[in-house]
């Protein structure tokens, strides 16, 4: 607990109700993003007059850092920066070193499409940001270009990428959706190139998050498929977690070449293990990044509710969470209504 935490405070949330404790906060800092991946943001949907939140509806750095202290004091040790476009929220580092200020807070992390990185993975590292994510889909830069749909160059965030390791945030996981017949044929060429030590490259199996991407079965491209696919070429080794609960499966190169990871959420879902908790730009609190809606933190913050208050909210909230949306997937559930990737940062 925060030496300046009152001592009323309760130790940690309880867990909640399939057994599960609150460890991962990932907190999105903004909903724009400057790419329209047709995944995540499609443009006909997200277009030039979409109406993204007002400065006033998000939550200020001092609340996003009330916040964080708050969820730290539940439990939480590993914080996740996320957007939209996490690096479009103005003076980002100086929110980086508020949290990094935080007793008890282990983990400091960010997912960022990389676009802005040349210029702020510096200061992002001297804020006390310890680790980095990185969005990259395709090394074929048509492929690239057609994915992010605003034909941003792939050379500038391979140039980020680099300003990121030069400035000592080896390794860097790199994440790609993997979506059939579309970057199927970049998933051996990535593995060759994201090799080595500074690298750690997850395949995400591409999901039906939110209500806008016109998502398919026949889209995905199984884990296991990706899988048997670069073993034809690099021989892999399975790796044990790294921590129980770990989203990815792990997989060293036999030759010793580097670290890959696949995130199976359709084929092979973790709720078991989720322990994470989202909060929105707008102070909004989701148990489950397939949640249909959140809980309003906002307006309790902003109604002057007390630190021991939001803390007894948030851990009842916990308490009766029960999501499991990855394992009850079905035809059924794939029209529920469901927030978007973009508000809450995968
Ligand atoms: P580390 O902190 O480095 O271990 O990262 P991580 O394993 O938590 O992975 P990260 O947060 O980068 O998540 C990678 C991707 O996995 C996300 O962008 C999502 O697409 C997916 N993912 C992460 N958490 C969940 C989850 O709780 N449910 C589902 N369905 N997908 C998730
Ligand atoms: N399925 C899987 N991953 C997705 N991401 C965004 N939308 C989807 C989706 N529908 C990924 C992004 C980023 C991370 C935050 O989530 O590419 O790497
Ligand atoms: Fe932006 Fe990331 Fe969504 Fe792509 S996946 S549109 S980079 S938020
Ligand atoms: Fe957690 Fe929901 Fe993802 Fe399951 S589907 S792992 S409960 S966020």
């Amino acid at each position: 607990m925060s030496a300046f935490a009152p001592a009323t405070l309760p130790p940690s949330a309880p867990p909640d109700a399939l057994g599960r404790r609150l460890h991962d906060l990932r907190l999105s800092v903004t909903d724009r993003c400057n790419f329209r991946c047709t995944y995540c943001m499609p443009k006909e949907v997200f277009g030039r007059d979409h109406a993204f939140l007002p400065k006033s509806e998000i939550l200020s750095f001092e609340e996003l850092a009330r916040l964080a202290r708050i969820f730290v004091d539940l439990g939480v040790e590993k914080i996740r920066l996320t957007g939209g476009e996490p690096l479009l929220r103005r003076d980002l580092p100086r929110l980086v070193e508020m949290l990094a200020n935080i007793d008890g807070l282990k983990d400091l992390t960010l997912t960022t499409n990389g676009s802005a990185l040349a210029a702020l993975a510096k200061p992002l590292r001297d804020a006390g940001l310890q680790r980095l994510t990185v969005s990259v889909d395709s090394l074929d830069s048509e492929v690239f270009r057609a994915m992010n749909d605003v034909d941003f160059p792939l050379e500038r965030v391979l140039e980020g990428i680099a300003a990121a390791i030069d400035a000592g945030f080896g390794p860097i996981k790199i994440n790609m959706v993997a979506k059939r017949g579309v970057n199927e044929h970049q998933i051996v060429p990535m593995a060759k190139h994201f090799s080595g030590a500074d690298y750690i490259l997850r395949y995400i199996e591409y999901m039906d998050v939110g209500n806008t991407n016109h998502w398919r079965h026949d889209d995905v491209i199984p884990a296991s498929e990706i899988i048997a696919l670069i073993s034809r070429e690099i021989p892999l080794i399975p790796l044990p977690p790294n921590y129980a609960g770990e989203v990815a499966n792990r997989f060293r190169h036999v030759d010793g070449g580097g670290e890959i990871g696949v995130i199976a959420s359709v084929t092979q879902p973790f709720c078991k293990g989720c322990t994470r908790a989202r909060i929105a730009a707008d102070g909004q609190f989701y148990t489950c990044l397939f949640a249909s809606s959140g809980h309003d933190l906002r307006a309790l913050l902003r109604g002057g509710l007390s630190d021991e208050g939001l803390a007894k909210t948030i851990s009842a909230l916990w308490h009766v969470r029960e999501d499991r949306y990855s394992e009850l997937r079905s035809d059924a559930t794939l029209s529920l209504p469901k927030a978007e990737m973009s508000r809450l940062g995968g």
